[in-house]
């Protein structure tokens, strides 16, 4: 049996929630709206016609939360910033109503012994700024520049550790590509220059907080995923090579200072159009201290010359007849250790903490107890291999599962649960998954 002793005695063990998913209160205090609260009214967008107004609760009830995430056994607590909070109209007007409830939140970590990891990004952008073409604006690194000063300047002296953004490739191919997630766009005219726009503000974002936090801990996210060709084709393992370079080179390759991975797929020259024949490679780069890696299953890509520019699709885990959650995601923990070590690879990266891995089963409360031995079984075979590569000396410095509550689960609303806490969205009541004690006990020894 693994014990969390084996990680080490300065191992960080956290939970990770975000803003959107989990505060709620989306028009008390000063707060503005932004895209998600936008593109949930949009019809057919989220499962249920589900809206992320209320959420968890957790702007009422962060005390309790906080609570529960330290007699869980964690020493860090991994939340966002809702730029809407802090800046209503996205620039301009601080909302110092929006920074006195991050303070409070800040100031209960510090009194519960955790350690506060503030994401400055995870998706929820002020609707004003979509309105000003969001993520797609050459404005965007000004946006965002004045955003994390703000936040730099006012939660600086206590918070030391900083993620800049959530998954950027999740954002910018969901939103701006697939228009799956708010704001809803969609195609390749909307996807470049989002993608460019947010490698410049995770650069820029690490360099604002640098100058403005002494000693500070800064890293940004992103997601990834072991692509396995279908066949040994060449058709296949080009394929897969492809999809490769878009959900784990494009975002991190710029930050290392590679530039984007152009070469191995052409079709991505045509961010020159946005970078100006690449003279911002340097301004595209940022010594971070840590990445965070977030990981939940690998996923298996065949050719398909009907998929446009990608000639790609995956083939899903049902229909491969493998274990898999109720998202439809692989599980695999050798797939977990394997995409830890490719990053590891780079050579470059200095520190690496898993800043979220979770998964989602369809819980039940029965007579109060939730008996999620699906979720368990998931969390050993993560840990596991997540120990076997940092005992082959990959510098794994922490762990955040995903999440500590069932929220906001973004277009799935709110039927697909993630935590390690049950939500009764009716009535707000949180009950203690059976995984959740799981850890309360692993934590322990
Ligand atoms: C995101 C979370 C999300 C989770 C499960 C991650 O990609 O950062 O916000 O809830 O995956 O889908």
């Amino acid at each position: 049996m693994l014990k969390s002793s084996q990680f080490g005695k300065d191992f960080l063990w956290g939970v990770a929630i975000a803003a959107q998913q989990n505060e709620g209160a989306y028009n008390i205090d000063g707060r503005g709206l932004s895209i998600w609260d936008a593109f949930s009214r949009r019809q057919g967008k989220i499962k249920g016609g589900h809206k992320p107004y209320d959420a968890c609760d957790f702007y009422y009830r962060y005390k309790d939360d906080l609570l529960l995430t330290k007699a869980l056994g964690f020493n860090v607590f991994r939340f966002s910033i809702a730029w809407s909070r802090i800046l209503p109209d996205g620039t301009g007007k601080v909302n110092k109503e929006g920074i006195n409830f991050y303070n409070k939140v800040i100031d209960e970590c510090l009194k519960l012994g955790l350690k506060p990891f503030v994401t400055l990004y995870h998706w929820d952008l002020p609707y004003a700024l979509e309105k000003e073409g969001g993520w797609t604006s050459h404005r965007m690194t000004r946006w965002f520049t004045r955003y994390a000063t703000v936040c730099a300047e006012a939660f600086g002296d206590r918070v030391k550790d900083w993620i800049i953004l959530n998954e950027p490739m999740g954002f910018t191919s969901l939103g701006y590509m697939l228009g799956k997630h708010a704001p809803g766009k969609t195609g390749m005219s909307n996807f470049l220059p989002a993608i460019h726009n947010a490698v410049l503000c995770q650069a820029d974002g690490g360099r604002v907080i640098r100058d403005l936090v002494p000693k500070a801990y800064i890293g940004t996210t992103f997601s990834c995923s072991e692509v396995i060709p279908h066949t040994d084709r060449d058709l296949d393992v080009q394929a897969a090579k492809r999809m490769d370079i878009l959900l784990n080179r494009l975002f991190i390759e710029p930050a290392l200072g590679r530039g984007y991975p152009k070469d191995d797929f052409k079709f991505l020259e045509k961010l020159e159009i946005y970078t100006k024949a690449w003279k911002f490679t340097d301004r595209m780069r940022f010594n971070f201290d840590f990445i965070g890696l977030q990981n939940y299953f690998p996923v298996t890509i065949r050719h398909n010359s009907i998929m446009p520019i990608i000639q790609a699709s995956e083939v899903k885990a049902a229909t491969r007849k493998v274990p898999h959650t109720a998202m439809g995601w692989e599980i695999n923990g050798e797939s977990f250790y394997r995409i830890i070590k490719k990053f590891w690879h780079y050579g470059s990266v200095k520190e690496i903490i898993i800043s979220e891995n979770g998964a989602c089963f369809k819980d039940e409360v029965v007579d109060g107890v939730v008996n999620d031995t699906a979720r368990i079984a998931y969390f050993e075979e993560y840990l596991k291999a997540m120990h076997k590569a940092k005992h082959e000396g990959v510098n794994i410095k922490g762990y955040m599962a995903w999440t500590l509550m069932d929220n906001f689960e973004w277009s799935e609303g709110y039927k697909a649960r993630f935590g390690l806490i049950h939500v009764d969205f009716e009535t707000q009541l949180r009950t203690i998954k059976n995984s959740g004690y799981w850890f309360r006990d692993f934590l322990q020894k």
